[in-house]
């Protein structure tokens, strides 16, 4: 956040004098878009894990009868321009990027594991975060997807450990958009699982 406002600050004082400074004028246009390769794939972004985290949902096998569809830990991220516009306006501006990724139940020996996958570490039993497990995308861009509902197109780079793909194709709507519009909280968004999304909204 801080490097973005400084970055911005760098831009517009290079162009002072010469034209007005177009970063600090409509929201939307001080968001940072995805960025698209020219058969239409989105590319993975680049440092998703310095965006602002927003919560981690954990659907472990042993609490959805030994094959949850996601078993790992969901990290939910939010790039930090997109932030700053939820933050001051309680919406998700057009090119808002928010990616999902995926980390195993921390593993150990068979012996030191408990059946329900849980393991004891210093501060109790429970589940830890292992392994990075898969990475996965949805933007919002009217423009880009006028069909899809919301505007909200999503992507995977792969349910699997890195490296992922560096480039992924939108899924079909019903696919991944039809259930975020059906139970999301907010604009597709599932913001009833991210305590800083609601925090943060004023
Ligand atoms: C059955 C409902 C359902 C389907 C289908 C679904 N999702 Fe989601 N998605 C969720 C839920 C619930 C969350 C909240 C976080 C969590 O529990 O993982 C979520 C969160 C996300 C997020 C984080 C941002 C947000 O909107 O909350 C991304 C990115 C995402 N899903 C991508 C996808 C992709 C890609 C597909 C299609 C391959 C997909 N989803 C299909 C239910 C669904």
């Amino acid at each position: 956040m801080r490097n973005y406002l400084l970055s911005t600050a760098i831009v517009c004082s290079l162009l002072a004098g010469v034209t007005a400074c177009s970063m600090t004028n409509a929201a939307d246009d001080a968001v940072t878009p995805a960025i698209f390769a020219a058969d239409g794939q989105v590319m993975i972004p680049k440092d998703w894990r310095q965006w602002v985290y927003v919560g981690t949902p954990l659907t472990p096998n042993a609490l959805n009868d030994g094959k949850a569809p996601f078993p790992e830990f969901h990290n939910v991220y939010i790039e930090p321009t997109a932030f700053a516009h939820w933050q001051s306006t309680g919406k998700f501006a057009n090119g808002t990027q928010i990616v999902k990724e995926l980390v195993l139940i921390r593993q150990k020996d068979a012996d030191e594991m408990n059946e329900d996958g849980s393991t004891g570490e210093v501060s109790g039993v429970g589940y830890f975060q292992g392994e990075f497990a898969g990475l996965e995308l949805t933007v919002k861009d009217t423009t880009r997807y006028p069909d899809e509902p919301g505007g909200w197109a999503y992507y995977s780079f792969g349910h699997n450990s890195p490296p992922y793909a560096d480039t992924a194709k939108a899924f079909p709507t019903e696919a991944c958009n039809a259930c975020h519009e059906t139970n999301a909280a907010d604009d597709f968004v599932f913001t009833q699982f991210y305590p800083v999304l609601r925090a943060a909204k004023p």
